[in-house]
């Protein structure tokens, strides 16, 4: 069997873009694959926060995975920071690395100019990219499915890959990227040219997976329409109407072709206000989900349990990693 790995930073909590590009995917293929999912609570620390907020969030997300639908007897779900292996192969992976090809990332450009308006920008910000392809590579994943805003740190995973393979041994799996087919991209709802983010400080422009449903359905009807009336997709001249027909297609099972249709001659309002609706029961079932995961004692022996087998292989791949490039010692 294969093997998948991904990850979800707890940095606040998962906006229906993640849940489109990220989760939806996860459940798709967790049945093909020996699937590894992490709450990368290290990834979370390159920038500023609260840390009882994070704790929060870091259970809050165990939650939302599960209620996603992942199913715990057939997936690995568990926490970065538990798994030593992670930050060990990341300083390895920090040695292959070049600053210049760190540098040229651009989530790294776009956090780094908004970090520098606030405080300095920490090292980690910079080797992030490191830590991510240490997550992938000591799972030997075959497949990381992610949104389209992690292609370029997939490409550099890749290269730090190969460049491992052929300096030291060729013991690391060169990951393939995977990005669902429909809704890789969800755009900001206030402002359809940038991507939703769950840590824009704009509250109009993301739905958070935990918003109070009806609020969230007010978002809708208040998002972004582009001139015109026509309900079509067309991402150059309608990024509005086009990123609202993605969420409305991912979160239902029509096709952006069947919804084209369905609203021929209908206008903004009536077609915001039915995937208002849309959204508004895709929340109360989903948090009714979330909420038996938070109350239940379950959680921490998932999670204690994932920690514990992501250990058993993570620790094989670190070890071969160390002696592939010189660290530790040979024993008499
Ligand atoms: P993060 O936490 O920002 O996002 C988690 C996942 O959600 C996807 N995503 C989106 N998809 C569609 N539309 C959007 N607007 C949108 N925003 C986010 C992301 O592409 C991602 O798949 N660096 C990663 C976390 C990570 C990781 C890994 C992922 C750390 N190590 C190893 C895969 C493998 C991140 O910050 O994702």
């Amino acid at each position: 069997m294969k093997t998948l790995f991904s990850g979800v930073q707890p940095s606040g909590i998962p906006t229906i873009g993640n849940y489109i590009g990220a989760y939806k995917q996860f459940v798709e293929m967790q049945e093909e694959y020996d699937s590894y999912f992490c709450i990368v609570d290290q990834h979370a620390i390159t920038v500023p926060q609260d840390r009882l907020k994070l704790r929060d969030n870091t259970k809050k997300l165990a939650a939302i995975y599960l209620a996603s639908g992942l199913d715990p007897e057939k997936i690995t779900l568990f926490i970065q920071s538990e798994v030593a292996a992670h930050a060990k192969a990341a300083w390895m992976m920090q040695c292959v690395g070049y600053i210049g090809e760190l540098e040229r990332m651009t989530q790294y450009k776009d956090k780094a100019r908004k970090q520098n308006q606030r405080d300095g920008i920490s090292v980690g910000l910079l080797t992030y990219p490191s830590l991510m392809a240490a997550d992938i590579l000591i799972y030997s994943a075959d497949v990381v499915p992610v949104g389209e805003d992690q292609g370029q740190h997939l490409e550099l995973t890749r290269d730090l890959a190969e460049r491992f393979n052929s300096k030291y041994n060729d013991i690391l799996t060169v990951p393939e990227v995977k990005h669902p087919e429909v809704g890789g991209r969800i755009m900001s709802l206030n402002d359809p040219t940038k991507k939703m983010s769950k840590s824009d400080d704009n509250q109009k422009g993301f739905i958070s997976l935990l918003d109070d449903p009806k609020a969230a359905a007010k978002k809708i009807r208040s998002a972004v329409t582009d001139s015109g009336s026509e309900i079509k997709y067309d991402k150059e001249e309608k990024p509005g109407v086009s990123n609202l027909l993605t969420i409305y297609s991912s979160l239902t099972s029509k096709s952006i072709k069947d919804l084209e249709k369905e609203y021929e001659g209908s206008n903004y309002g009536t077609f915001k206000s039915d995937l208002g609706e849309v959204v508004e029961q895709f929340l109360t079932e989903f948090q009714d989900k979330v909420n038996h995961y938070l109350e239940s004692g379950e959680l921490d022996d998932i999670l204690d349990e994932g920690a514990m087998k992501a250990s058993r292989k993570a620790d094989k791949m670190v070890e071969k990693m160390e002696r592939a490039m010189g660290l530790g010692r040979k024993r008499r």
